[in-house]
C-alpha cells in the first residue's frame, strides 16, 4: 500500500464575467418581452406574468455576486438566453477538453510534473459534452498522458468521488500518478429563463494531481481518507437523456431537460446530511481540530450552517473560505477552487477537509493533512 497525496491543483477561469446587475437587467428585459407577447393570455388569467428578478434577492438568498461564463453574449440576449458556443469539428479538441487541459497544466506545473508522468485521467463532472468517446480520453491524449482514462458523473460531488477513486488506485498501486479534472460548463444546463434559478451557476474547470507521497517533488497534502455517500432524491434533477427521441412528445427543449431544483428542500435536507457525514468522518479518524473546510459552493448560508456544526463554533475568517461570491455555484469544481486558492497557508500537521454535495443526493469528503 502507498500513501496517496495531493501534490498539485489548478483552476481554469473563463474571462467573461456576468454581474448580478447585468444578469437581472437582461432577465427583466426577457420577462417584459414575454409579458408583452402574452398580454392577452395574462389579462384573461390563462397565464401568469413572468416576474422580475432582483440583484438584492440573489445576493441575500445565495451570497453570489457574479459568475464567470464561456459566453455571455447569448446568455444576456433576451432573444437567446443560453450560451452560444461554436460547433467544433470532430478533429478539434472539445470545449470541455480545452478548459480541462488548461486546469491540468496548472496542476501539473504545481506538482512539478509533465502530462506524460500521469497514468490515470478521470474527467469527473456534472455533464459530458458528448456520449462517447469519453472526454477523459481526449484529455489524456492532449496532455500526452499514459495509462487509461474514464469519465464519471456524480453531479456536484463528482470531484470528491473522483478523488476517492484515484486515491484508492494510487494507494493500491494500480496507478502511479492520477489527475482528476472537473470541467463544468454549468451555463449549458442552467435554465436562464427561470427566475428561481437563473442566478445560480457559473463555468470553470479544476484539476487535482494525486500521486504517492514518496514521489512528491514539493509541498503536498496527504490524503488521510475519503468517504462517499448517496441517498436518492428528486429535488435536484435534469431529465435530458439519450432516450429523449424515443419519448412520445419528441420535444428536446422541455423545462425538465435543464437543471431543476426545489432549493428550499435541498437546503433543509442537505445541511444536516452533510454536517453528520463530515462529523462522522472526522470522528472515525479521531480528528477533533480540523483547521480548514473547503466546502461545495452553492449557498453562503448553507456553508455557514455546515461550518458552524462541524467546527462546533462559528469558523473564523479564512477557516471556511467561500469563493461563490466570485464564481457562483460551479457544481463539482467549487470545493476544489476553494482548496486550490486557500490551502497554501496551512501548517505541517494541520488537517483540512474538502467536502462536496448535491444532486443524488450525494456527499463526498476528503480528509487531508498538510505535510
Ligand atoms: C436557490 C436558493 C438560493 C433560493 O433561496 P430561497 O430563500 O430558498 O428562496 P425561494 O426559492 O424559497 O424564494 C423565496 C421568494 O423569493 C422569490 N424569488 C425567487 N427567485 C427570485 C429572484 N431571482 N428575484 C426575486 N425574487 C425571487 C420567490 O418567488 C419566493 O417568493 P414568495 O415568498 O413570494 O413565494 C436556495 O434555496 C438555495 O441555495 N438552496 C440550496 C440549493 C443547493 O444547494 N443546490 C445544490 C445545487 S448543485
Amino acid at each position: 500500500m502507498f500513501q496517496p497525496a495531493i501534490t498539485g491543483s489548478g483552476v481554469f477561469t473563463p474571462d467573461q464575467v456576468i454581474t448580478n446587475d447585468e444578469l437581472v437587467e437582461s432577465f427583466n428585459a426577457y420577462a417584459d418581452k414575454m409579458n408583452a407577447q402574452n398580454a392577452d393570455a395574462i389579462a384573461a388569467g390563462d397565464m401568469d406574468p413572468v416576474p422580475h428578478s432582483s440583484s438584492e434577492f440573489i445576493f441575500k438568498a445565495s451570497g453570489i455576486e457574479q459568475r464567470h461564463v464561456l459566453d455571455k453574449s447569448g446568455v444576456l440576449d433576451p432573444d437567446v438566453m443560453h450560451p452560444l458556443l461554436r460547433q467544433r469539428g470532430d478533429d478539434e479538441p472539445g470545449v470541455m477538453t480545452e478548459m480541462a487541459v488548461d486546469a491540468c497544466t496548472k496542476a501539473l506545473t504545481q506538482a512539478g510534473l509533465e502530462g506524460s508522468d500521469i497514468d490515470l485521467v478521470i474527467c469527473a463532472a456534472s455533464n459530458m459534452e458528448r456520449a462517447y468517446p469519453a472526454v477523459a480520453i481526449e484529455i489524456q491524449q492532449d496532455l500526452g498522458a499514459q495509462g487509461f482514462a474514464f469519465d464519471m458523473n456524480v453531479a456536484c460531488s463528482s470531484a470528491t468521488f473522483g478523488i476517492q477513486a484515484a486515491a484508492d488506485m494510487v494507494r493500491s498501486g494500480s496507478v502511479r500518478r492520477a489527475i482528476v479534472v472537473n470541467p463544468e460548463i454549468c451555463s449549458g444546463h442552467l435554465e436562464w429563463r427561470d427566475r428561481d434559478c437563473h442566478f445560480i451557476f457559473g463555468d470553470v474547470a479544476t484539476a487535482t494531481v494525486i500521486e504517492r507521497s514518496e514521489d512528491a517533488k514539493g509541498d503536498y497534502f496527504e490524503i488521510i481518507s475519503t468517504r462517499c455517500a448517496t441517498k436518492f432524491s428528486n429535488n435536484i434533477r435534469n431529465n435530458l437523456g439519450f432516450l429523449r427521441r424515443s419519448r412520445p412528445d419528441g420535444v428536446d427543449d422541455r423545462r425538465d431537460m435543464q437543471f431543476m431544483q426545489n432549493g428550499r428542500k435541498v437546503f433543509k435536507e442537505v445541511v444536516p446530511m452533510v454536517s453528520a457525514h463530515m462529523l462522522s468522518h472526522l470522528e472515525a479518524e479521531g480528528v477533533s481540530d480540523v483547521r480548514r473546510l473547503w466546502l461545495h459552493q452553492a449557498n453562503k448560508s448553507m456553508n455557514d450552517f455546515i461550518g458552524k456544526k462541524v467546527m462546533g463554533r462559528t469558523p473564523e475568517t479564512g477557516e471556511q473560505p467561500n469563493i461563490l461570491q466570485d464564481y457562483a455555484n460551479t457544481s463539482s469544481a467549487g470545493s476544489i477552487i476553494a482548496f486550490s486558492k486557500f490551502s497554501d497557508d496551512l501548517q505541517p500537521g494541520e488537517y483540512g477537509m474538502i467536502c462536496s454535495f448535491g444532486a443524488g443526493y450525494s456527499v463526498g469528503s476528503v480528509l487531508v493533512r498538510r505535510h
